[in-house]
C-alpha cells in the first residue's frame, strides 16, 4: 500500500482528533473527513510504521447519525467540527474519548464512564467569543472588490495564520453577538480603518471580544487595537450606545504583542464599569477583559453542583471541623469562593497576578473571609504552613490542558488529602495524573460534562478518595 492508493473501508469509532478508526487487511487505518460507522472510499495520505493515514473522498454508505450542518462555513471554519453529527451521538463519541484515555494512558480498566451531562444549549452557548480582524478568506464564485479582500472580521481557519473567514452568522454565541459584530465590522470597514497585519506590523485593528453574562444579562464589548485612537473610540461608543443600549461596558484593549491578537498591555474603559458581573449560586463575580471565566455558564453550574452536592453529603455525614480546602490553579476564585461555605479555611494557589487581584476583589464582594490567595507557579509545586499539616484536607484541581506538574503530584502525596476533586479540560493528562495517584486513592465518581457542543472538547470531572 502506498500514498494515493484507494481503499474501501468501513469506519468504526471516532478518536479524539476527529479521525475515524478502520481496518484494512489487519492494519489500522485512521480516516479523516468521515463519521463512525460509514462505508467510504478513501485515499491514502501517509503510510506510517504502525498505521495508515487516509482521507475519505466518497461516502458510499453514510452513518445514520449524519445530519445536515447548520452553518455555511462548516468544513472550513475551525469552530464547530461536529456539526454534521446528531448531538446525542456527539455525547457517545465524547464518552469514548474519555474511556480511551483512561484505558490507554491511565491503565484504568475498571471504571465505568457515564455519558457526558448534555449542554442545555447545543448552539449559541458561549458567553465569550473572540473574533479576529484579518485578510479575508476568499470563497470561489463570490465577487469581492479590492477593499473587501483586505478586510474580514470573524474566525481563523485552522493553520491559516493571516486569513480570516468573514462571518455574518456564527452559531456559537447569541443573536446579539452576531448583530453587534456585523455592525462594528461594517462601521470600521466603511471608514477605511486598517486591520493589523502581524507580518507587516502595521494597521490598527486586531480583534473584537464579546462577553455576555448569562444571569445578569450584562454585556461587554472589547475592541483590541495596537493603539488608542480617541476620535474613533468616542464616535464608535456613541453609535454602540444608540444602536445597542443593552451594552453595559465598552473597553478598548491596547495590544502590541507580536504573536497574539488578544494579549493586551492595558484596557481603556470607554464607557461603563470596565467589567461585567455574573452570578453563580448566589455569589457575584466580576469578569474583566482578560480574566478567565467558564465559557458555558449553565454547564459550569452543572459541573460545580456535582462538587457542592458531594460536599453537602459529606458535611451532613461528618460535622467535624478542621477542614481545609486547597484550590490549585484557582484563577479568579470562582470555585473556591462558591465552595468556601463548606470549609473552615480555604487556600488558593494561582500564578497570574491579575487573576489573584480579581479573586481578592471577588472574595471581598461576596464577604468571604476564610480565604487566602497565594501567587505561585505550580510547576515548582506549593508549600503549606506547618499549622495545616494535621488538619483534614480536601484538594480541588482545575489545571490548564498540560495537567499537573510532577512537583504538585509529589506534594499531594505528602499532604494526603482525604478527597481530591479533579476537573480537567484534557482527559489525556488527567488520566496520566490519576495513574500517579491511584496507589493511594480510589476513583469514587467520574462524570464528563459537555461544555463545548459541536467541538471535540470534553471536560471531565472525577472524585478521588483516600484508600
Ligand atoms: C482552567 S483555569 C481554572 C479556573 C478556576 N478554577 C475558576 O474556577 O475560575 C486554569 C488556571 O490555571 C492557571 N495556571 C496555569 N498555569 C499555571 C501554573 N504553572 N501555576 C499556577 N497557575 C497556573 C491559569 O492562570 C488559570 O487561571
Amino acid at each position: 500500500m502506498r500514498k494515493n492508493d484507494f481503499l474501501y473501508l468501513k469506519t468504526e469509532k471516532m478518536i479524539n482528533n476527529g479521525f475515524c478508526l478502520a481496518r484494512y487487511n489487519g492494519k489500522i487505518v485512521l480516516v479523516n473527513k468521515c463519521l463512525p460507522e460509514e462505508e467510504v472510499l478513501a485515499k491514502i495520505v501517509k503510510v506510517r510504521r504502525d498505521y495508515i493515514e487516509a482521507e475519505a473522498i466518497e461516502i458510499i454508505e453514510s452513518s445514520k447519525y449524519r445530519i445536515e450542518p447548520k452553518c455555511k462555513y462548516f468544513g472550513l471554519c475551525g469552530g464547530c467540527k461536529l456539526q454534521d453529527i446528531l448531538y446525542e451521538k456527539q455525547l457517545e463519541i465524547k464518552k469514548e474519548f474519555v474511556n480511551d484515555d483512561f484505558i490507554r494512558i491511565g491503565k484504568i480498566q475498571d471504571v465505568e464512564i457515564p455519558l457526558p451531562i448534555p449542554s442545555k444549549h447545543d448552539y449559541f452557548y458561549r458567553n465569550k467569543m473572540e473574533y479576529s480582524f484579518g485578510k479575508r478568506w476568499l470563497f470561489t464564485n463570490s465577487e469581492y472588490n479590492e477593499q473587501e479582500k483586505k478586510f474580514a472580521l470573524g474566525l481563523h481557519i485552522p493553520g491559516q495564520f493571516e486569513k480570516v473567514i468573514h462571518l455574518d452568522k456564527c452559531y456559537l454565541q447569541s443573536e446579539f453577538s452576531n448583530n453587534i459584530r456585523n455592525y462594528i465590522g461594517d462601521y470600521l470597514f466603511e471608514r477605511g480603518v486598517k486591520i493589523h497585519s502581524l507580518k507587516e506590523r502595521e494597521g490598527l485593528l486586531k480583534a473584537l471580544v464579546v462577553r455576555e453574562s448569562y444571569h445578569t444579562q450584562e454585556k461587554m464589548i472589547n475592541l483590541i487595537t495596537t493603539k488608542y485612537d480617541e476620535n474613533l473610540m468616542v464616535n464608535l461608543a456613541n453609535k454602540i450606545k444608540a444602536k445597542f443600549p443593552e451594552v453595559t461596558t465598552f473597553v478598548n484593549s491596547i495590544s502590541d504583542s507580536k504573536i497574539s491578537s488578544t494579549i493586551s498591555n492595558e484596557s481603556i474603559v470607554v464607557f461603563g464599569k470596565g467589567y461585567i458581573i455574573e452570578k453563580l449560586f448566589g455569589y457575584e463575580f466580576e469578569i474583566y477583559p482578560n480574566t478567565f471565566f467558564q465559557t458555558n455558564t449553565p454547564q459550569a453550574e452543572n459541573l460545580f453542583s456535582l462538587i457542592r452536592n458531594d460536599l453537602s453529603k459529606d458535611t451532613a455525614k461528618n460535622s467535624s471541623s478542621n477542614r481545609i480546602l486547597i484550590d490549585l490553579y484557582s484563577g479568579v476564585g470562582v470555585l473556591c469562593i462558591i465552595l468556601s461555605e463548606f470549609f473552615d479555611k480555604v487556600l488558593c494557589f494561582e500564578e497570574v497576578e491579575q487573576s489573584i487581584i480579581s479573586a481578592k476583589r471577588n472574595a471581598q464582594r461576596n464577604n468571604v473571609k476564610n480565604i487566602k490567595f497565594i501567587k505561585q507557579n505550580l510547576l515548582d509545586g506549593f508549600e503549606l504552613d506547618e499549622s495545616f499539616f494535621n488538619k483534614k484536607k480536601v484538594i480541588i484541581i482545575d489545571p490548564p490542558r498540560a495537567g499537573l506538574s510532577k512537583n504538585v503530584i509529589q506534594q499531594i502525596k505528602t499532604l494526603k488529602p482525604v478527597k481530591i476533586y479533579y476537573i480537567s479540560c484534557n482527559p489525556a493528562t488527567q488520566a496520566r495524573d490519576i495513574a500517579y495517584l491511584i496507589e493511594h486513592y480510589k476513583i469514587s465518581a467520574v462524570q464528563p460534562v459537555d461544555m463545548f457542543p459541536q467541538t471535540y472538547h470534553i471536560e471531565n470531572f472525577i472524585i478521588l478518595e483516600k484508600k
